[in-house]
């Protein structure tokens, strides 16, 4: 997983050495562009397959922005967008506390296992905590999300709209306490997209 060269915006260039023969893949984590919109949704078509927008996730962002600087791409040399991640407004609960839905996770399927996932993960949860929020919930394997730290330890109250399977439900904890007390069903608190966010 560790075999990549990648480089966190913000953050000095970090250099892997390749391992097991590898040559190492290179790749930079970027804030979302305006310009990224039809190449990251190509992305999910090809890693996800179209039932992606049935999901009871896609409920809590449609029509909606994601959270303030929380979208991020995995770039190749080339400037491809080969990774994605978004992180979304919520509350839980009527008029519970907020907190923010991570998701959609994809990396091209040509590139999986190559460290690009886990670099987008553990760069959106840094930066999630680094702007101040308490909470990260998501709907996922725990197998893999466990590594960043998720688990259905604390969702055991909280529900999604619409059907979803409980123990993936999935949150981890930025500040100590900050799902205490949460329970209810999770409702889409983002900015509304405006038509000209379209026009890009
Ligand atoms: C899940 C996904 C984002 C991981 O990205 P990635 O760049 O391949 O991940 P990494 O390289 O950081 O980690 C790869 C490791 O995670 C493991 N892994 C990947 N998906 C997993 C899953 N669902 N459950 C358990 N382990 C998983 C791989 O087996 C690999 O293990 P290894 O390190 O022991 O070889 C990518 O596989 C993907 O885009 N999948 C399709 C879309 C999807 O399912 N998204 C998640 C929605 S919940």
């Amino acid at each position: 997983m560790d075999n990549a060269d990648f480089i966190v915006e913000g953050a000095a260039r970090r250099v892997i050495s390749p391992s097991r023969g590898e040559m190492a893949r290179a790749f930079v984590i970027l804030a979302e562009g305006a310009g990224d919109m039809l190449a990251r949704e190509a992305l999910l078509d090809r890693a996800m397959g179209p039932k992606r927008r049935k999901k009871s996730s896609e409920k809590l962002r449609r029509g909606r922005r994601p959270s303030e600087g929380l979208a991020f791409v995995a770039r190749d040399p080339s400037g491809a967008v080969v990774g994605t991640v978004r992180l979304w407004d919520v509350t839980l609960g009527e008029n519970g506390p907020a907190a923010l839905l991570l998701g959609p996770l994809a990396v091209e399927p040509g590139l999986k296992s190559g460290g690009i996932g886990s670099a987008l993960m553990r760069h959106a949860v840094a930066e999630a905590a680094r702007l101040g929020h308490g909470a990260i919930l998501l709907v996922g394997d725990a197998p893999y999300y466990g590594r960043f730290g998720f688990s259905a330890d604390r969702t055991g109250s909280l529900a999604m709209p619409g059907p979803y399977e409980r123990h993936r439900l999935l949150a981890l904890e930025l500040k100590d306490g900050a799902l205490d007390g949460a329970k209810g069903t999770i409702k889409a608190a983002g900015r509304k997209v405006k038509a000209l966010d379209f026009v890009a």
